[in-house]
């Protein structure tokens, strides 16, 4: 059996790093974080389907891989000591976590010019290894927002002054702003992910001064865990977290849920000691996520042991509304894969957003005026493999396997299915990972954007097969979206370590880009440009889809 155990090393060298221990140590270090020994004997299942197919991949190209790339890089290890992250932005406020390793005081200063702070946060204690949440409120609407932290040891004079960083509130209607997305990153799979590849990709993204950071899950796998419990599970949303402060000190971080968090309603068991309970509680200690408020609407049923679970909501930013749907917490039946087994469900009407979310889902988009609606969600129905090829089945689309429409009998009383629902209600972009590659497809008006790997260092072309259609390109990067009154412009920005860049394939090259003109729904297209970059190839409007597919890159 294949043994995967430098996968599991990967995740506790960061957290052992941080805490300035060897990556086999164990423990806590003196500021208090718990490391947890999740590398020590583990062994993960070999790896399924695509998972060999990169396996196989990863053997081709081994001398990639060095030590330097498999390291934690220090900015990032540095973070186990200190680390905040943005989260909730609204019109008048954006929340932040702090989470100190050693037992200090401390509050954040905020102002609407750099250097000139107007308003501070009360003092607070901030524990070892437990995230103290400050709200930075009352600030105005459509503006850009300044702040630090100022921080000490309990009864010394002098306050240390951390860095400035900034955000936005709410724009305005008429309003131009970016934001960036990332599909999955699996941290746990050393065949997809280089921590220093995923760092450089992080840092970058946060030079694009990004009003938020998406990530579309499968960021916090718990699958390669042989021992499952509230630490191991915690620790591995902790990794995650000190990554995604690389950006989300800037850009307030918003999750949607994958597969591989199984964070699922099917893991429930009435009692507090489960892995749905400990990941989605790890997620939302860690990470401050929307609650139905005056700004935000979502789930608002709580569920017994976690509380209200912010695993979907919406709200208006500029001329767009964002959904973000979930079928995981939602579905009676493993969506996906079963955690621990290898079977997965069969009857595929059992994957559902639920009344409450579906009726939520319907209403938001219908009543919303805004010139564009991005949906994000892992995948279509949450698991599968393609696009608009997967559109047409079950709650999605309204087929069975055997093409025969079913939809009125499998779900009474819904008006349409939710593609269908999307087309009608001029949904422009739906989002989705789970797939490991970035394609773009259109069907009835609606773009399907399918999310790259972040930081594969092997920049593989995963389950292009699974995609019949569209402009579709291996390797890694972010996807960057520009809105604006006229159009909507997305851009595949292609990350390279060093060594793999080259003149014609720079990084950050601009591998593809497409652009919306408002009210037009996916009509014009043209050809990609990138940074300087020639890797782009001309794009036919995509009414004339190719599967033409540009050659991996090796
Ligand atoms: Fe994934």
């Amino acid at each position: 059996m294949m043994r995967w155990c430098v996968l599991v090393l990967i995740g506790v060298g960061l957290a052992s790093q941080a805490a300035g221990e060897s990556p086999r140590g164990r423990g806590s270090d003196a500021d208090g974080l718990t490391v947890v020994p999740l590398a020590v004997g583990q062994e993960a299942d070999p790896p399924q389907g695509d998972e060999r197919r990169a396996q196989r991949t990863e053997k081709q190209r081994r001398p990639k891989g060095d030590a330097a790339e498999r390291a934690i890089p220090p900015d990032v290890a540095a973070l186990g000591r200190l680390s905040w992250v943005l989260g909730r932005p609204t019109d008048r406020s954006v929340t932040v976590s702090v989470l100190f390793a050693g037992g200090l005081e401390g509050y954040c200063e905020y102002g609407i010019a750099s250097g000139d702070y107007t308003r501070k946060t009360g003092m607070v204690s901030f524990s070892p290894g437990k995230p103290v949440v400050l709200v930075l409120d009352q600030l105005s609407s459509d503006k850009q927002c300044f702040y630090r932290l100022r921080y000490r040891k309990p009864g010394e004079g002098a306050f240390v002054e951390g860095a400035e960083h900034s955000f936005h509130t709410q724009r305005a209607p008429g309003s131009t702003f970016t934001f960036v997305i990332q599909g999955d990153s699996h941290p746990e799979r050393p065949q997809m992910f280089a921590p220093s590849l995923y760092a450089q990709m992080l840092r970058a993204a946060a030079t694009d001064r990004p009003d938020f950071y998406v990530t579309i899950g499968d960021d916090f796998s718990v699958d390669k865990l042989r021992t499952i419990n509230a630490d191991a599970v915690r620790q591995i949303y902790l990794n995650q977290r000190y990554f995604l402060s690389l950006v989300g000190r800037s850009a307030p971080l918003l999750l949607v849920n994958g597969n591989h968090e199984q964070a699922a309603l099917c893991n429930l068991d009435g009692t507090p000691n489960n892995v749905a309970v400990w990941a989605q509680n790890a997620r939302n200690t860690l990470f401050p996520q929307p609650v139905p408020d005056g700004f935000y609407t979502g789930d608002a049923k709580p569920v017994e042991h976690i509380g209200l679970l912010r695993d979907y909501y919406a709200w208006t930013w500029g001329d767009a509304l964002f959904i973000v749907i979930d079928p995981y917490w939602h579905s009676p039946k493993p969506v996906d894969n079963v955690l621990g087994e290898r079977k997965k469900t069969r009857d595929m009407w059992a994957v559902t957003l639920g009344d409450d979310q579906y009726w939520w889902f319907k209403q938001t988009l219908e009543q919303s005026q805004a010139k564009y609606k991005f949906v994000f969600a892992h995948h279509v129905l949450g698991t599968g493999r393609g696009g608009i090829e997967q559109a047409d089945l079950f709650e999605w689309g309204g087929k069975n396997k055997k093409d025969v429409n079913a939809f009125a009998q499998k779900r009474p009383g819904w008006e349409l299915p939710i593609h269908q629902l999307m087309a009608a209600s001029g949904v422009s972009i739906f989002f989705q990972g789970h797939d490991h590659t970035f394609v773009r497809q259109q069907l009835d008006g609606v773009v399907y954007q399918t999310l790259p790997l972040p930081a594969d260092p092997y920049y593989a072309f995963y389950n292009k097969d699974a995609y019949r259609t569209g402009d579709a390109f291996p390797g890694s990067g972010r996807v960057r979206v520009t809105v604006s009154p006229q159009e909507v412009r997305v851009e595949y920005v292609r990350s390279y370590l060093p060594k793999d860049a080259t003149p014609e394939h720079p990084n950050g090259e601009i591998a593809f880009a497409y652009e919306l003109p408002a009210g037009t729904k996916a009509k014009a297209q043209h050809p990609a440009r990138g940074d300087g970059a020639t890797g782009a190839r001309p794009t036919p409007t995509i009414s004339e889809v190719t599967t033409e597919r540009p050659a991996p890159t090796t």
